[in-house]
């Protein structure tokens, strides 16, 4: 590579000559080529041409959602087993098998609706992804701050993101939207008794717990799989704020959370959290009064009780918002052996989708960037060319031979660890129908009744003031959800609607609408 700074005569000051990417000295970066002072300007121009050319493409696509946000970097170390029991019993996952043993992380925090340069105090689910650079190859866990979410099938993600977003006329973000699709969706409750109680707006990034929300498989040595939910708990605690907390801070900072998070780590106050993990047997539960597989449903700890299987620490944070941050990508379908998908409808929808909008966002190459490539892992692949192919893999005596197989050279298949690859049968007709045990209301209840006066006070008044915003059948349609949840929750937000149990008893279940006997008696 060539010396800049001794193609052009030095400034003096020892700092280096400003180049074009030619790797030409720029001798006048003030003034264009033009003939005469007063122009016209000159088509040859390269310099000012290829300047405000890579200026025009300097913004790639924002993220669909997720746009706002803020990466940092640290290790995840195991425990390697939780009381007398090695994790390796459960999981041959390399990460998890020795107490002690560190990977590198990158994690990237977000708001989901707003854009790029929205507020970071919004009401508003919070992305957790974390990026193990594991030795077996990358593992990405994308998760969120709230333990579920608004719906149970992949095919309304579309749908339901286009409520929560702008209004597509005036891009202007309105309850009535937004409420007019909650109301027709059941399944949502247990997530917005979440979202517009406290919970839906952390204090800041540092204090937030994460959830994997969507179920996942767990493999071990022998093949044996269980089902697994994973959570991050911050030793830091749990904050959040009120409304009024919030329009406080974003009247002087849109980006406090991550302007946070920079400092504290940069002042060696590094947050930590724990990976915490709940487990059951990998069938389908008739037992339980709804399905392992339904993403908007938490497992009650009684039953399958969190078990601590390491931590991670922040400890540093990137240095190029674009190459860090911006370019990013995050997908569930990145896994390691050990680890493995279950059949919940949400998460084999995502994890096409990651991959997909990668390769539109950030381009077909996007795996060879420096944050996204397996960092502990060597590659090895027969993949070729593209646009903006970076670094083909170079490997073996013979780099000629890119198809396998061959017995001239090239790569060949691995052979550890051996994969048994009979997995379960499944057997069923192909169908559109909703998962049975969809028990809508029965957790979200719960939830609300876990909640402290305050909360429950914040959650009633957040919910009322963006509900009268909407139309009075929406309001109506709400108002009967609401008591089908818990009377008190109905009742209060009725109450402030101006909407009592009378004024809904007309209401009909929705179309296809399972209840249980419960809820029937509530009615
Ligand atoms: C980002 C799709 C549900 C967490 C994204 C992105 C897409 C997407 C297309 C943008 C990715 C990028 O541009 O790099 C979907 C679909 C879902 C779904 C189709 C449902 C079927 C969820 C759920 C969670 C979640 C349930 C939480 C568990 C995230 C996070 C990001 C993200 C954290 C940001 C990743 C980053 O920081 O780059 N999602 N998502 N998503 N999603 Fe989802």
């Amino acid at each position: 590579m060539t010396d800049v700074a001794s193609q052009g005569p030095a400034p003096g000051d020892g700092r280096p000559v400003l180049t074009n990417r030619q790797g030409h000295p720029v001798y006048d970066n003030q003034n264009q080529r033009t003939v005469g002072a007063r122009g016209p300007a000159t088509l040859e121009n390269y310099q000012f041409i290829e300047k405000i050319s890579h200026f025009d493409r300097e913004r790639i696509p924002e993220r669909v959602v997720h746009a706002r946000g803020v990466t940092a970097y640290g290790y995840f170390e195991s425990y390697g087993k939780w009381g007398d029991e090695p994790i390796g019993r459960w999981t041959r996952a390399r990460l998890f098998q020795e107490a002690g043993k560190r990977t590198p992380v990158a994690v990237r925090f977000s708001t989901v609706i707003g854009g790029r340069d929205s507020s970071e105090a919004a009401r508003d689910p919070r992305g957790f992804a974390v990026k193990f650079y594991t030795e077996d190859g990358n593992w990405d866990l994308v998760g969120n701050n709230l333990a579920v979410f608004f719906i149970r099938d992949a095919i309304k993600f579309p749908d339901v993101i286009h409520a929560l977003k702008p209004d597509p006329v005036s891009h202007e973000q309105k309850p009535a939207r937004i409420f007019d699709f909650m109301s027709q969706t059941p399944e949502s409750m247990h997530m917005l008794v979440n979202l517009f109680s406290p919970r839906g707006i952390p204090s800041d990034y540092r204090h937030m717990q994460g959830f994997g929300v969507n179920t996942y498989k767990w493999v071990n040595q022998a093949g044996d799989t269980v089902l697994v939910k994973y959570h991050w708990l911050p030793k830091q605690g749990v904050r959040s704020m009120t409304e009024e907390d919030a329009a406080a801070v974003q009247a002087g900072e849109l980006g406090h959370a991550t302007k946070d998070l920079y400092e504290a780590v940069r002042r060696g106050d590094h947050p930590e959290w724990e990976l915490v993990v709940q487990m059951m047997s990998d069938d389908d539960h008739p037992e339980l009064d709804f399905d392992p597989l339904d993403d908007t449903k938490v497992w009650p700890e009684q039953e399958f009780p969190p078990r601590p299987v390491g931590r991670m620490v922040l400890d540093r944070m990137p240095d190029n918002y674009f190459a860090e941050n911006e370019q990013i990508s995050f997908g569930t379908g990145v896994l390691v052996d050990g680890l493995d998908f279950s059949d919940d409808k949400m998460l084999v929808g995502r994890t096409f989708s990651y991959s997909d909008t990668q390769r539109y966002r950030v381009g077909p190459n996007y795996l060879q960037l420096p944050v996204n490539r397996a960092q502990q892992a060597t590659v090895h692949t027969n993949q070729r060319d593209g646009l903006m192919a970076y670094d083909q893999d170079q490997h073996g005596p013979n780099p000629e031979v890119n198809y396998e197989p061959s017995i001239t050279g090239g790569l060949r298949e691995g052979t550890y660890p051996t994969h048994d690859e009979q997995g379960p049968e499944i057997r069923g007709r192909l169908t559109r129908s909703r998962i049975r045990r969809t028990n809508d209301y029965l957790q979200a209840g719960q939830r609300f009744r876990l909640m402290a006066d305050w909360e429950r006070d914040d959650l009633v008044k957040n919910l009322t003031d963006l509900i009268s915003q909407a139309d009075r059948p929406v309001q109506e349609r709400m108002v009967w959800h609401f008591l089908l949840v818990e009377n008190e929750l109905g009742l209060r937000v009725g109450e402030g609607l101006g909407i009592g149990p009378k004024d809904v008893a007309h209401l009909e279940p929705l179309a296809g609408q399972d209840l249980t006997d419960e809820d029937r008696e509530r009615l």
